[in-house]
């Protein structure tokens, strides 16, 4: 089966200790992951290592970068390298989210050369995309995502691509509290995977996990991922709270 992942997005919020005491609190919980579920944390850079220590030899479980630089090294004063990430063995980066694009002007092609980056440095790239709302409005989603996924990533090989995982957020939904319905969801990331399959193929395609991200909670969680396409979520402010996380852990497929 594919993977089913649930990845927690902190954003700059909580001090080190409140993310200490959240990891804490959640692994309580010992919700056992089956073989083909993931729940990664994507934790502020300078809690990197405590999550990694506090998530080890915990099976299924990981930590995330939220973002890194589009260079390799060098004279870039407060960038974090994927090679700096791989360094202390982080497995995945979230990038591209729309928080990015929007406040740090990231755009696709600054993205292609991040995913680039990470995949070389091992690291799984957790690629966001997704359209504003007066996109959605112009009912223009589709074209909107496919060429942020062209520009972005089908500059890969059929072995790179498949180590990407992809998020669908529409920007509209995130933190908005305006959850996308189920079925337009579903009709999305059906897209996102038929645009998949024109390019690499479908046993290609149907091995990508794509996550669903805007305003997903506990109690809509079960119904998001039940979709066919929907792989599990990326959530930001539902994350915040470990027993709110811990079921939307649980309603991974
Ligand atoms: P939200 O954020 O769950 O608070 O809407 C999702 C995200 O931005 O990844």
């Amino acid at each position: 089966m594919r993977q089913q992942i649930a990845a927690a997005n902190w954003k700059m919020n909580l001090t080190y200790q409140q993310g200490e005491q959240l990891l804490d609190v959640l692994l309580k919980e010992a919700i056992a992951l089956k073989d083909h579920q993931r729940a990664v944390f994507a934790v502020p850079f300078p809690y990197l290592i405590m999550a990694t220590q506090k998530l080890d030899g915990k099976k299924g479980y990981a930590v995330s970068a939220q973002n890194c630089s589009d260079k390799k090294s060098g004279a870039y004063t407060g960038e974090v390298a994927a090679e700096m990430l791989k360094s202390i063995n982080i497995p995945y980066c979230v990038l591209g989210h729309s928080e990015r694009r929007e406040y740090f002007g990231e755009d696709n092609l600054t993205l292609a050369q991040k995913v680039l980056l990470c995949l070389e440095n091992n690291i799984t790239p957790i690629f966001c995309c997704g359209e504003p709302l007066h996109i959605r409005e112009a009912n223009a989603q589709q074209e909107f995502v496919a060429t942020q996924l062209k520009e972005s990533l089908f500059g890969l090989a059929d072995d790179a691509i498949r180590k990407i995982v992809i998020a669908y957020e529409p920007i509209w939904a995130i933190g908005t509290g305006r959850t996308a319905s189920a079925a337009q969801a579903q009709e999305m990331h059906k897209h996102i995977r038929e645009f998949l399959t024109a390019k690499y193929g479908a046993s290609t395609a149907n091995e990508i996990p794509i996550l669903y991200g805007g305003s997903v909670k506990g109690a809509n969680a079960s119904e998001l991922f039940g979709c066919s396409d929907v792989d599990g979520g990326l959530v930001g402010g539902a994350s915040l709270n470990a027993s709110e996380f811990a079921s939307i852990i649980r309603a991974l497929k």
